[in-house]
């Protein structure tokens, strides 16, 4: 979910929708807004966008006010239903609260409430807990900051939540424990946020909630921060933001996605900018070198991570253990700390996010370190919550991704892992000086090979013109395209809610071939270098089942282009480096099944950029 809010001089609405649509990234099930006007609490909210929340604001409330706040939701406790959205108030109608994430004995709290002869409207867990800060309130009879610690203290779970009295409204409480909460800091006035975007144009200047901290927010004061567990004081650490309006934009594009896969060659050049020394043959990484010695010791790096990034961990572990020959293991975030996973001081885990929010991801990482496991981070997002929670790092710089499917955040984590691999590499002597050289001399040609990949564009649309009514998908890679398979169908799936598979090619006769028949487009991966002879097989064995192929292919092709319905070239690269390239038009495919089947490429259903609830 997102939130925003605001406390000063100016009219929040415009502040707060404006906001809300920078963060609908996170969640759009549906949306809601809480504005106190000087002498009423108006509220509205809605199932669905936080265009359709204007609507309603439109013929429902007043947009007067200069406090206020705002929810655009996924949801966890309840369906996406205009009751169940956000804002949510306490039974006296007083306290307002939006909330982000999830509150786990909301259960055993509400039977307690109602024991008490609270009401509720929703099936909320967060209209659990305004009422249960509004009965502490009364009961202890202590002001709303104070409740709101106490309430916090009896709470399992996670939240950023932002709380307002309407009978004082010149206050606004915060509070944190892992869901992300900035403030920005302006003159006499505070803005609050899930990420900084709702409120570059107003401040640079921002201060970022860390878990198990709470803020006081009050008009014409300085922000006050406390530790929710013993109430102790936190010294206010303010940072200056350097995100630009113009980034989060989707310049001239139709849709984020789209954008966001344009700007791979720059994204890409953008990450290895600095780091990749061609002419002193030499790749330099603050967070490697730094903890050479950990890198080189390890018995063996356990990769977590979620979704796409589990993907980009994928490709990474062929890299690694081919050319640093380090053993590797790659794990779903989700399932690794759920499963007593043997964890060492020797063990170093490479946690990878887009976000740096996902929480399955943070939870992995908090697990590791308690072992004494050494955690490196490779986000995306300057100052997130994995990015601080790790020892080190390395960030991706591939810039705000928006975009739902994940697109250029993939190619760049792949292109951070190959330098570190490299690096290691070097450093462990098991790749020569030469290749070494080669290597650096290819990578530092991906970008342009990228913008060659990407002049498919008008071939891949008719390809996906003749495929967009097909219910199922198959997508099929070896080795280091194996990976590139499965995120190829990951994407399909999520922006065009076509079923798809990826699937190894050689494990295809032990299963998926039997879904074959001349309705089902299989996109098989059969790039020059890598085991092309035997994908070559694997085409021939989907030919004789009448299966319709797409190939993605090495520039000059012949013998994929006879036996295939298509193909779509791909310049000439290292076989480690074909996932960079091979990646962009399985991108633009799911992208444009999905814009000529009318869904929404951007906010799919059911889905968030950011999951920060497990
Ligand atoms: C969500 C997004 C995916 C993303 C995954 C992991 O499910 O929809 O696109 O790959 O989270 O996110 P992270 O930010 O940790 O890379």
């Amino acid at each position: 979910c997102g939130i925003v809010g605001y406390l000063g001089h100016r009219d929040a609405y415009p502040i707060i929708i404006e906001g809300l649509k920078r963060l609908e990234y996170r969640g759009y099930d549906s949306a809601g807004i809480a504005l106190f006007d000087g002498t009423n609490l108006n509220i509205s909210k809605t199932k669905g966008k936080v265009t359709d929340l204007e609507n309603c604001v439109e013929n429902q409330i007043s947009k007067k006010g200069n406090l206020g706040i705002g929810h655009t939701r996924w949801a966890t406790h309840g369906v996406p239903n205009d009751v169940n959205s956000h804002p949510h108030t306490s039974n006296s109608g007083d306290l307002v609260i939006i909330h982000n994430g999830i509150i786990e004995n909301y259960d055993s709290l509400k039977k307690e409430l109602i024991s008490r002869g609270y009401t509720f409207k929703s099936d909320t867990d967060t209209e659990v807990l305004i009422n249960l800060i509004e009965d502490v309130k009364n009961k202890e009879n202590v002001k709303l900051g104070k409740a709101v610690q106490i309430a916090l203290n009896q709470v399992v779970g996670a939240y950023a939540i932002a709380v307002f009295d309407k009978t004082k409204p010149d206050e606004i409480i915060i509070a944190r424990l892992g869901s992300p909460l900035a403030v920005g800091i302006g003159e006499n006035e505070f803005f609050i946020a899930s990420d900084a975007s709702p409120f570059i144009e107003y401040t640079k200047n921002a201060i970022y909630l860390e878990d198990e901290e709470m803020a006081i927010l009050r008009k014409g004061k300085d922000i006050r921060i406390r530790k929710i567990k013993d109430d102790s004081s936190v010294d206010p650490y303010v940072q200056e933001l350097q995100l630009n309006l113009e980034q989060i934009e989707k310049g001239g594009f139709d849709h984020f996605m789209l954008k966001e896969i344009y700007e791979q060659p720059k994204a890409i050049n953008d990450t290895y900018r600095g780091r990749l020394l061609r002419e002193d043959a030499i790749i330099k990484m603050a967070g490697v070198e730094d903890n050479m010695k950990k890198f080189l010791n390890a018995n063996r790096f356990i990769i977590v991570a979620c979704g796409t990034s589990w993907h980009a961990g994928l490709v990474a572990e062929y890299i690694f253990e081919d050319l640093a020959r380090i053993p590797v293991e790659v794990e779903y975030a989700s399932e690794f700390r759920y499963r007593n996973p043997i964890i060492t001081e020797k063990d170093v885990v490479i946690a990878i996010s887009q976000s740096g929010e996902t929480a399955d991801t943070l939870a992995a990482i908090k697990l590791a370190k308690s072992k004494g496991a050494f955690v490196f981070g490779v986000c995306n997002v300057v100052g997130s919550s994995i990015a601080r929670e790790t020892d080190a790092g390395a960030y991706t710089h591939a810039g705000p991704e928006i975009g739902v499917a994940s697109t250029k955040a993939f190619t760049t984590q792949i292109t951070v892992l190959t330098l570190i691999a490299l690096r290691l590499a070097r450093a462990k002597g098991t790749i020569s000086s030469s290749d070494f050289r080669h290597y650096l001399l290819e990578l530092e040609m991906i970008p342009k090979k990228v913008e060659k990949a990407l002049k498919a564009d008008a071939h891949i649309k008719e390809i996906a013109y003749i495929y967009k009514d097909v219910s199922n998908f198959l997508y099929l890679g070896r080795g280091y395209n194996f990976p590139v398979a499965l995120e190829g169908a990951l994407k399909l799936k999520e922006i065009s809610y076509i079923h798809a598979e990826g699937y190894p090619a050689a494990e295809m006769k032990h299963g998926p071939i039997a879904l074959i028949d001349e309705n089902m487009p299989i996109v098989v991966i059969a790039t020059k270098t890598g085991h092309y002879d035997k994908v070559v097989s694997n085409i021939q064995e989907i030919k004789s089942r009448k299966g319709k192929i797409i190939g993605i292919v090495t520039e000059g092709d012949v013998t994929v282009r006879e036996l295939a319905d298509h193909v779509i070239e791909v310049p000439d690269t290292l076989e480690s480096l074909t996932p960079l390239l091979t990646t962009i038009p399985l991108q633009l495919l799911s992208y444009y099944i999905a814009v000529m089947l009318g869904k929404n490429v951007d906010q799919p259903r059911n889905l968030a950029k950011s999951v920060t609830v497990e």
